[in-house]
């Protein structure tokens, strides 16, 4: 039963699906050795003693062992959903029955009450706020400047958010120090490129079951969340077709074999077709016209603008509900196109989003990305900061550690080899 007032410490579905919660959040955390390391540790020093942190993340079981470290350190942190179809509500409730963490979020919430979590999070007063997407900061920017002496600074987590973060900066309106997570080399090489892959695909075949094998796919955007993609479902059997604007990353499509074109050659020869450029409107009314019957599309990209939905519903005679998360919109021309996910992120719509062992360095980053900050409080100018070295390395050592992997490192010979510049041949 969803409790609704600000007042309130929560809003969830049902407080009754907390035990299946633990569940699956205690399974997540065996799969999250390096964030069960710093939550030891935190537990310890308590880095974030008289802390506010607001966070916006999809709700699922790692961002719940995310949000119980934060806790651990000490943190007053309150949670948000960053997407209105990607709360897991059993979580939700674990969250705020067994941790006393306040959770608003429900999955299916409509964009209004989503909003209207989005000013509960700055309701809470936040001194840091973790960000998937950038809403809250750029709500907090625009209606909440009051508010801004109290920030210590961001952490944001997704390609779209920094993005966004970036066009602030250029605007001169970033008033605070953001840490980059995105572009930590333990976060995008494995959560955008082995996460997006293999959840992506997993939400397309719990939500349709369909065959890879044999469908040809068109995979929209070869940045690292496409490279895994493509990489995926071509491993799975599937002729791969990408499209791109950039002709570095075109080339690197066409050397890893998969071929290129633009959307209007590809559209009338794919059966499937995913989104994950960050942009709007990679998919329109042209390219619908000329799909094949039945072709199914949907979107693994932040927000839902990818695919131009509004102009589907507008020539559609009829729209069919067919599974969940699948709907069938019918043309003039007698053929249909399949959408998924109503164009949301189809891994956490119609699955659980990237699986733990990848969001566990992600969130690691997250964790020690916020302790930078507080560390570094006043000392950081407004601006983007990467994720430091040497903590990036550090989650790479400990994620190695438990994979029970060991590896080697530089003998003296070759330390001074690499320092040197007079020996050559
Ligand atoms: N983004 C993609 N997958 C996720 C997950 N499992 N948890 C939180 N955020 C995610």
């Amino acid at each position: 039963m969803a409790a609704i007032t600000p007042k309130l410490k929560h809003e969830v579905k049902d407080l009754a699906l907390a035990p299946l919660g633990m569940q699956r959040i205690e399974w997540a955390a065996r799969e999250m050795p390096v964030l069960k390391q710093i939550r030891d540790r935190f537990e310890q020093e308590k880095p974030f003693a008289g802390i506010r942190i607001a966070a916006c993340s999809h709700v699922t079981t790692e961002t719940a062992n995310l949000a119980i470290t934060l806790k651990a350190g000490g943190a007053d942190a309150l949670l948000i959903a960053s997407n209105p179809l990607s709360t897991q509500d059993d979580v939700a409730a674990c969250l705020v029955k067994d941790h006393n963490i306040p959770v608003f979020a429900i999955k299916g919430e409509d964009n209004e009450t989503y909003n209207r979590h989005v000013q509960i999070a700055l309701d809470h007063h936040p001194n840091i706020i973790i960000d998937d997407g950038s809403d809250v900061v750029a709500t907090l920017v625009q209606e909440r400047k009051k508010q801004l002496f109290e920030i210590i600074g961001t952490t944001e987590e997704t390609t779209t958010g920094i993005v966004r973060l970036r066009a602030m900066l250029s605007d001169g309106v970033l008033p605070f120090p953001a840490m980059n997570v995105n572009d930590a080399d333990t976060k995008h090489f494995f959560d955008n490129r082995y996460g997006t892959g293999q959840s992506t695909l997993d939400g397309i075949i719990r939500a349709t079951n369909v065959l890879l094998a044999g469908k040809t796919i068109v995979i929209v955007g070869y940045g690292w969340c496409g490279r895994g993609i493509a990489m995926r479902a071509q491993g799975l059997g599937a002729n791969i077709i990408v499209t791109e604007i950039d002709p570095i990353k075109a080339i690197e499509a066409v050397m890893d074999s998969f071929r290129v074109m633009t959307m209007a050659e590809a559209a009338p020869l794919a059966d499937m077709f995913i989104t994950v450029t960050g942009n709007k409107h990679v998919i329109r009314s042209e390219h619908f016209d000329v799909m094949k019957d039945g072709a199914i599309v949907c979107n693994s990209g932040h927000f839902d603008i990818e695919i131009d939905l509004r102009s589907l519903k507008e020539k559609a005679t009829k729209v069919k509900n067919v599974r969940p998360f699948t709907e069938e919109y019918h043309l003039p021309s007698g053929k249909s196109v399949v959408v998924l996910g109503e164009g949301r992120l189809i891994n956490l719509a119609a699955a659980e989003g990237h699986p733990s062992a990848v969001m566990d360095m992600s969130f690691a980053n997250q964790a020690l990305g916020c302790e930078y900050l507080v560390k570094n409080k006043g000392k950081l100018e407004p601006g983007m900061y990467s994720i430091p070295r040497e903590i990036d390395e550090e989650i790479a050592r400990l994620k190695l550690q438990g994979m029970g992997i060991n590896i080697d490192s530089l003998t003296e010979e070759q330390i001074e080899y690499i320092n040197s510049w007079n020996v050559g041949t």
